[in-house]
């Protein structure tokens, strides 16, 4: 069963190429961050462009990348929301005018699947598993009981933790996309120098909030020298590893699976990674952060997500599906 995957919910062009015995035989990303860098966040109206300029060559890169034909091809699998509601469009209806052109079904995607299926793409991890999605706009923690059956513990209440990244990196003047410039300075700085809001540390529920953060950083920012940076970025990746840990010990309470998996855009923070991995070990959880490569936004969990639904049995084709911007995951049920 050999899968076709599209992805273009935000700033990334994605195709990718993925069998049903984990073998990725494509994954092609085209980042267009050099293209909203000016900005210092994604414009929806350049994303959606440059998606379109892009998917088509992408698409046949893919192919020859693989070695395959349309042939081998057995459905498409395209993200169908949520996200930025012009690059869905573009990615969902490429993918629909592939499926009636070579007669195969179209599987629209949830993206958010997308991330909570990829370490299955990775190893074998049984359900129910306890997943943390952490990306540019998402914070979720949520138990994946299995293929289409997700239960949602908490959510952000306000800005996403990659978001905080971006904008903790805006605010000190450092390149976008801020998250990897944040972690690169804050390994010379004193984590220690800053105290920074905890918010919904200690709460019984499962939510986070990082609006509050922010602020916090944005007026001790405002007092610093250049010299600082490191370490504010320090104190400020750690009160984030102080959060996220915090809340998942407390989802873990809620929890009788034997995995914490660690995936989104943000899970390719070394330093979060390794606080994560503790809080696994002292729960007796086994610990999976799949690649980077595969934890930041592309095709291949887009492919993989499809392979899984297929190999539910799902295989009626939706060429009527309609592009979501907004789209929970809770609402993605088989
Ligand atoms: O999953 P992703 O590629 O796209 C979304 O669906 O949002 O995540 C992108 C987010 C950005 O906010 C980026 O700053 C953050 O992930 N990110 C990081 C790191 N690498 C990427 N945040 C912290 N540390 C990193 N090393
Ligand atoms: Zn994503």
């Amino acid at each position: 069963m050999i899968v076709l995957g599209l992805e273009s919910s935000c700033d990334e062009t994605a195709v990718a190429i993925v069998e049903g015995n984990r073998t990725i035989h494509a994954n092609i990303v085209l980042s267009q961050w050099q293209a909203h860098a000016p900005y210092g966040g994604v414009v929806p109206e350049i994303a959606s462009r440059a998606h379109l300029e892009a998917i088509e060559s992408l698409v046949a890169e893919a192919l020859q990348v693989s070695g395959l034909n349309w042939s081998n091809i057995d459905a498409i699998a395209a993200t169908a929301g949520p996200g930025l509601i012009g690059g869905v469009i573009v990615g969902l209806t490429a993918a629909k005018a592939i499926a009636m052109a070579i007669n195969k079904p179209l599987i629209p995607i949830n993206h958010l699947e997308g991330h909570a299926l990829t370490p299955r793409l990775v190893e074998d991890i049984p359900f129910p598993y306890l997943l943390l999605l952490v990306s540019g706009g998402h914070t979720q923690l949520i138990i994946v009981e299995g293929i289409g059956n997700y239960r949602t513990l908490g959510t952000t209440m306000d800005d996403a933790v990659g978001e905080a990244f971006d904008k903790t990196a805006k605010i000190l003047g450092l390149p976008y996309p801020g998250g990897p410039e944040v972690e690169k300075q804050a390994a010379n700085g004193n984590p220690k120098r800053f105290l920074l809001p905890h918010s919904m540390v200690g709460t019984p529920h499962c939510n986070f909030s990082f609006s509050g953060l922010k602020t916090a950083v944005a007026r001790t920012a405002a007092t610093i020298e250049k010299s600082d940076i490191p370490d504010l970025c320090a104190s400020f990746q750690t009160t984030v590893g102080d959060i996220l840990c915090d809340r998942v010990t407390t989802a873990i309470k809620q929890f009788s699976g034997s995995h914490l998996v660690v995936a989104g855009g943000v899970a390719a923070n070394q330093y979060l990674a390794q606080r994560l991995r503790t809080v696994a070990a002292s729960s007796n959880l086994q610990f999976c952060a799949p690649p980077m490569k595969l934890c930041t936004d592309n095709a291949a969990m887009i492919a993989w997500a499809g392979v899984e639904r297929l190999k539910q049995g799902i295989s009626r084709s939706a060429l009527n599906v309609i592009p979501k911007a907004r789209w929970p995951l809770a609402e993605v049920s088989i």
